[in-house]
């Protein structure tokens, strides 16, 4: 017998206001569900995702984590079909939850995003838990009724409650553990005989407790605040990333302004790294020892090695920086790029796809796709790779300690071989032999006192002609 999680993520989140699912709005650049499936340990006997709303988004979503290899366990999804309460979406569970052998069933929100592994944890170590939180204000939440012994005596809905019970300020978290024979029974039997017509699966729960002691464990609210609103959202971000700072600043990472810096739950980041104002790092992204990310940098799954320095101002997305490297101010670093070590790429570079070996530069307004170029090679400033002819793309072959003039069109495909000097404002179409020069420039015309004759010309209106 197994333990099996079940995330119920199939209302509509009405109040979101939204065409994407509520489960799917991120918090520090990961969907709520992904910070709930990631938080699961990853012995369980598998994990069932309770759908309806935004359905094939949503399984669209858990398809491309479980690529990316982002779970830790196997998924499953199951539609509830038009959903009718938290119970009914348990009721819409059973099947599947019988067709994997389960033994205890530990039950999450989708849309409740920071409760810590170390929680779900003791969650799934319990054999019949609740969470709580106490708030000053408890809303709509469920309200908790304890035995005097602290073990769950009742759970009544805000809307249901009486005056006496809404004054309680111990509320139901919505996370459960339970053994799934006694909770499968009590499903069986309930009924929607509440102010919101509503399957409650807090009556299972209640109906469980009569048979077996559950217990009660009161968290940090944050751990289980739901996102509702997208005030709630923003809250529950701010919430994420005072957590996130708190562990890196242990980790003896620098943040130079905290509350304009985003760091995702999915960030790894080395000792002494210097993270300067409204830095945004989201998805996998590796920063090495002393590396300094530059004011305003967004940096999205890519790997930066030590003492690198990204100055304000650059956008990198799924790209490799190598050791003691330069970028920016300004540039770009697009999908494929991969810089070894001591690369500099300068202000107004913008690459794709682009492998560049130790040292190569290119410190000046250039586009570099499909292109391999050499260690110790210089590109001048405005060189552009010509790699798209408006159907393919074709990749230009840089060799090593090449010098590549300014304003040069490299048309590809094109091989320029090492040691290869190519003139300011050449346009090359042919491969380059090793240690040529190659220089394709229309002739230079000079013409004495030609400047002022030009002159009088156009005030007369008859121009270069
Ligand atoms: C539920 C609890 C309440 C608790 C609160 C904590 C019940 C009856 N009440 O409130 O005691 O304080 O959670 O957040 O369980 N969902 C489905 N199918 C449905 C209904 C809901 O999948 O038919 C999902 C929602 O998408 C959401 C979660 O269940 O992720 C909780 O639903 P929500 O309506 O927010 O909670 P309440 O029922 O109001
Ligand atoms: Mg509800």
């Amino acid at each position: 017998m197994s333990t099996v999680a079940v995330i119920l993520a199939a209302g509509l989140g009405t109040r979101m206001k939204s065409r994407l699912p509520k489960v799917l709005h991120p918090i520090l650049g990961d969907p709520s569900l992904l910070w709930v499936l990631r938080a699961l340990p990853s012995d369980l006997g598998g994990a069932v995702v309770v759908v309806h709303h935004g359905k094939e988004q949503v399984e669209r979503a858990i398809g491309a984590w479980q690529t990316a290899g982002l779970l830790p366990c196997p998924i499953s999804t199951v539609d509830q079909g038009v959903p009718l309460g938290t119970g009914h979406a348990l009721q819409a569970c059973i099947p599947e939850l019988d067709r994997l052998g389960a033994g205890q069933v530990v039950i999450l929100c989708g849309d409740v995003p920071l409760t810590t592994p170390g929680t779900v944890q003791r969650l799934c170590a319990s054999e019949a838990l609740l969470l709580a939180m106490d708030l000053q204000t408890p809303g709509a939440y469920g309200r908790v009724l304890q035995h005097p012994d602290g073990r769950l005596a009742g759970l009544v809905e805000a809307k249901d409650a009486t005056p006496e019970q809404l004054a309680v300020q111990r509320v139901n978290g919505g996370a459960y553990s339970l053994p799934w024979p006694a909770l499968r029974l009590a499903l069986l039997g309930l009924t929607n005989d509440n102010a919101q017509r509503e399957y409650y699966l807090t009556d299972a729960v209640v109906g469980v407790a009569r048979e077996i002691p559950v217990a009660v464990e009161v968290c940090e609210p944050e751990e289980l605040a739901g996102m509702n609103s997208r005030h709630d959202q923003a809250a529950l971000q701010a919430a994420a990333q005072r957590r996130i700072e708190r562990h890196w600043m242990a980790e003896g990472v620098t943040f130079l302004h905290p509350g304009s810096i985003l760091v995702g739950p999915r960030v790894h980041l080395h000792q002494d790294v210097i993270l300067e104002p409204g830095v945004r790092l989201e998805g996998a992204v590796v920063v090495g020892e002393g590396t300094q990310i530059g004011q305003g940098t967004v940096i999205t799954d890519s790997t930066l090695g030590p003492g690198v320095e990204v100055r304000p101002y650059c956008v990198i997305e799924r790209a490799l920086v190598g050791e003691g490297s330069k970028v920016g101010p300004f540039a770009r670093l697009r999908e494929g790029t991969e810089l070894a070590e001591k690369v500099h790429i300068g202000n107004f570079v913008e690459t794709k796809k682009a492998k560049l070996q130790r040292g190569a530069k290119a410190n000046h307004l250039a586009y570099l796709g499909d292109t391999e170029v050499g260690e110790g090679t210089n590109i001048g400033a405005g060189v552009i790779t010509c790699n798209y002819d408006g159907v393919n793309k074709h990749r230009t072959l840089i060799g090593r300690n090449v010098f590549i003039g300014s304003d040069t069109q490299l048309v590809a495909p094109l091989v320029i071989g090492d040691g290869v000097l190519i003139g300011a404002g050449s346009t090359i179409t042919k491969d380059v032999p090793a240690d040529a020069l190659a220089l394709s420039r229309a002739p230079q015309v000079n013409r004495e006192g030609g400047a002022p004759r030009l002159r009088t010309r156009q005030r007369k209106g008859t121009g270069l002609s």
